[in-house]
């Protein structure tokens, strides 16, 4: 019950989800796939590109796993409960399998990374496993697998970036639109799988970005979320002698930002994940000059204990990241914070918890994602440290932690009463077609009603806030 009070965090409710194209595909395909996808932004943007490749081969989309010829799961090896969702549902599959035989079942993402060939002598009805830098290799191995043999690519690469595959946008809203600016990460905390099964840290070329965000934005999209592990380290050098960006030089993630800001400054910009220790001052200074991109910053502190920082391999000590807090707050004074934040890592005592505490104080998020660790075969953690903290103490620190988090998310909210915001409209709140649902620059929800006031779906407009709950903010037209 923790786990899944510590998961109802807003891009969490989204796994699972079944996806089906935003725009109607008219194509006579042939076969059918269905996919799920787990995990984080990036795994969901992954599908995307997945399905791509899926149409070109004559796969289209179906919302309906009984009528797929292909079933694909793109799963997340992140915590050992994301693994255990993936199980759970790859059980289900099993009774529809026997039903029907025919049905090809992949598994894609990190769990088809870190498991490799084991899942296929494992999982009896998986029929493809498919690593996330091998999605090139689907359309062969689909026949591999049609053929009646195991197909199986986990090869990671350190070039590969899908850079030229324009995906096929699912489940959109038509208004916020997620990019892909990298793979990978080289950071290796000790607690993380991610380097094992995203391999190494790669940008993607700058101009098929701007490009991808253009297209977005001539499509109707108005917000763009540049998406990497560690965006902060971004950093293309174009290679090829005919290429037009051999003259602009190499591009930073702060030039980045602002080539795609330049594109309209109707298009807004967001971008996630960004690392304590590689986020600059170029960055917030960009930042603070262009009105499009958002005030908003993901800055994972994951324990506020200098001594378990170093134990993570964080390689900032919770001064640092104090100092960083400051400096936002300095050049973006109103810039929204989160942050994500694990609970009972090896050898944490009641003082690094209670530093874990302070330091949320110190940075009042405004949200955070709170996990308890969650040990995984390989990482340097499972090598080094022994997971000592008994499961009690890690959920009842755990809890401690959420409970200050929803104080300080309420009074982030009525911190809001009473001002304005410009905000954009991403369509019908949940709770009533009469309201709208819209964000403001900091990336809080806002739900407002509609009115007479004619706005539509991707509209800016500003809201004044009257009230507030934990979650949500709620105000008026002016
Ligand atoms: N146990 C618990 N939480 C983890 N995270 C990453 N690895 C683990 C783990 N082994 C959390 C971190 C990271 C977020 C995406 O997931 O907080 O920032
Ligand atoms: Fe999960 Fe990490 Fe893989 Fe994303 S990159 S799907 S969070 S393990």
């Amino acid at each position: 019950m923790l786990d899944l009070l510590a998961h109802k965090i807003h891009d969490e409710i989204r796994q699972g989800e079944a996806y089906a194209p935003f725009i109607k595909d008219e194509t006579p395909y042939q076969k059918k796939f269905y996919i799920e996808s787990y995990g984080c932004q990036m795994n969901f943007s992954d599908s995307e590109i997945v399905a791509s490749i899926l149409n070109d081969s004559g796969f289209g989309a179906t919302r309906n796993f009984a009528e797929a010829d292909l079933v694909l799961l793109n799963t997340c090896s992140i915590r050992e409960k994301a693994e255990q969702t993936v199980r759970k549902r790859l059980t289900e599959f099993r009774k529809i399998k026997m039903q029907k035989p025919g049905m090809l079942v992949g598994v894609l993402g990190c769990m088809a990374e870190r498991l490799k060939a084991k899942l296929l002598e494992e999982e009896k009805l998986v029929d493809i496993v498919v690593g996330p830098d091998a999605y090139r290799s689907l359309p062969g191995l689909i026949d591999e697998a049609e053929g009646g043999q195991k197909a199986v690519n986990v090869l990671l690469s350190r070039d590969e970036t899908y850079a030229d595959i324009s995906p096929v946008r699912l489940n959109s809203n038509g208004i916020s639109g997620f990019v892909s600016i990298m793979r990978g990460c080289n950071n290796m905390c000790s607690f993380c799988v991610v380097p094992f099964t995203r391999g190494r840290e790669r940008s993607r070329d700058a101009y098929s970005i701007v490009n991808e965000c253009s297209d977005l934005f001539s499509r109707g999209y108005k917000e763009v979320t540049l998406l990497g592990q560690n965006v902060d380290s971004y950093y293309f050098t174009p290679e090829r002698a005919d290429h037009l960006a051999q003259e602009a030089g190499s591009v930073t993630f702060a030039l980045l930002l602002e080539m795609v800001a330049n594109i309209s400054p109707e298009l807004r910009v967001r971008f996630s994940t960004s690392h304590p220790k590689d986020i600059t001052d170029d960055v917030l200074h960009v930042m603070a000059r262009y009105e499009n991109i958002c005030n908003y910053i993901h800055l994972p502190v994951q324990s506020g204990s200098t001594r378990i920082l170093q134990m993570m391999n964080r390689t900032y000590t919770r001064e640092w990241y104090m100092a960083k807090i400051d400096r936002i707050r300095k050049i973006i004074p109103d810039c929204g914070i989160s942050s994500d934040i694990i609970a009972g890592f090896c050898s944490e005592t009641e003082e690094d918890h209670q530093a874990t505490m302070t330091l949320m104080e110190y940075s009042s998020y405004d949200l955070s994602y709170m996990f308890f660790y969650s040990e995984r075969p390989g990482t340097l953690a499972h090598r080094r440290y022994k997971d000592d903290v008994p499961e009690g103490v890690k959920k009842r620190r755990l809890q401690e932690i959420v409970d200050l988090q929803h104080r300080l998310s309420r009074e982030s909210n009525a911190k809001d009463l009473g001002k304005t915001f410009k905000v954009l409209i991403e369509g019908d709140s949940k709770k009533s077609e009469a309201d709208w649902m819209a964000r403001n620059s900091q990336n809080k929800v806002i739900i407002f009603p509609k009115g007479n006031s004619g706005y539509a779906k991707g509209d800016y407009v500003m809201v004044k806030v009257l009230d507030c709950t934990k979650a949500t903010l709620l105000g008026e037209i002016v």
